[in-house]
């Protein structure tokens, strides 16, 4: 049976701290899936750690469908959220709702994610009205990056008060989760007490009731650029470059395939056909 939404809501009721995790793929789905992690991010985030560009504007519907397909068909038990792209929700709400229903109808996710806090309101509640689960995001929202930097929100008193504001907004609408990015651990604090639903902590200190972390940044796919909020579990880069450079010297040292690696002809079959040519 896969996670539902009253789940995630009952993990907060019983203060219950839990796991949230990004996937762009299959294998990678089915991983976190298996080891029952209950909620799977398919982060437009896909920009940066995946298709290699420096924002997540850049980002398209027809991208993050083709990347939570595979996301889904990895992950059985784990509720599934799309993150809905730069300008796919902003500009009308029939927009909105056209988009995110791809997500639920084509893609097979579960849920949709939204950036902006009181701005993003009532198109939550217009999907929530119709039926389809919605994460909201504040604090550092990429897709606002040209706009707003890459740093940390909600460090001035009225900054702080228009992040409490924007929870509230995301809470009444509907949303059924908010995630917290880069937000100073206090605050991230006062926020999960004053709403019902649960927060998800990136760079938001330990007192969020879930945290969410970029796969590849927990993993360690990457060793250019760490983020702060990043704690590496794992070094897969350094696995996969040792893995590479072995196989390299294998094939040109004539050691990579062995006997073991392929097949052979029976001696008669080899004769035969030797004979014949
Ligand atoms: O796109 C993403 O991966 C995200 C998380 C950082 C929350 O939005």
């Amino acid at each position: 049976m896969r996670v539902t939404i009253q789940e995630i809501q009952a993990f907060k009721d019983r203060s219950e701290r839990f796991p949230v995790l990004t996937a762009y793929d299959y294998p990678t789905a089915k991983i976190i899936d298996e080891v029952g992690v209950p909620l799977i991010l398919v982060g437009d985030s896909l920009g940066n750690v995946v298709l290699g560009y420096d924002s997540t504007v850049f980002v398209t519907m027809e991208d993050m469908l083709h990347h939570t397909k595979a996301v889904v068909r990895g992950a059985k038990r784990a509720l599934v959220i799309g993150d809905m792209p730069f300008m796919s929700y902003q500009k009308n709400l029939d927009d909105a709702l056209t988009n995110a229903t791809r997500f639920l109808q084509e893609a097979g996710a579960q849920a949709v994610k939204l950036e902006g806090g009181e701005v993003t309101a009532e198109t939550t509640r217009t999907l929530v009205d119709r039926g389809i689960p919605v994460v909201g995001h504040i604090g550092y929202t990429p897709q606002s990056d040209y706009q707003i930097g890459r740093r940390v929100q909600g460090r001035s008193l009225e900054a702080a008060r228009s992040l409490v504001r924007d929870a509230q907004a995301l809470d009444e609408a509907g949303a059924f989760a908010v995630v917290l990015e880069l937000v100073p651990a206090q605050l991230a604090e006062v926020i999960t007490e004053r709403i019902r639903v649960p927060t998800i902590g990136i760079g938001a200190g330990l007192k969020c009731d879930g945290q969410v972390q970029v796969v590849s940044d927990m993993l360690g796919l990457y060793t250019d650029f760490v983020p702060r909020h990043t704690k590496q579990f794992a070094h897969l880069a350094d696995a996969m470059r040792t893995g590479v450079e072995t196989y390299a010297s294998e094939v040109k040292k004539g050691r990579f395939p062995t006997a073991e690696h392929g097949s052979t002809l029976e001696g008669q079959v080899l004769q035969e056909l030797l004979d014949s040519l």
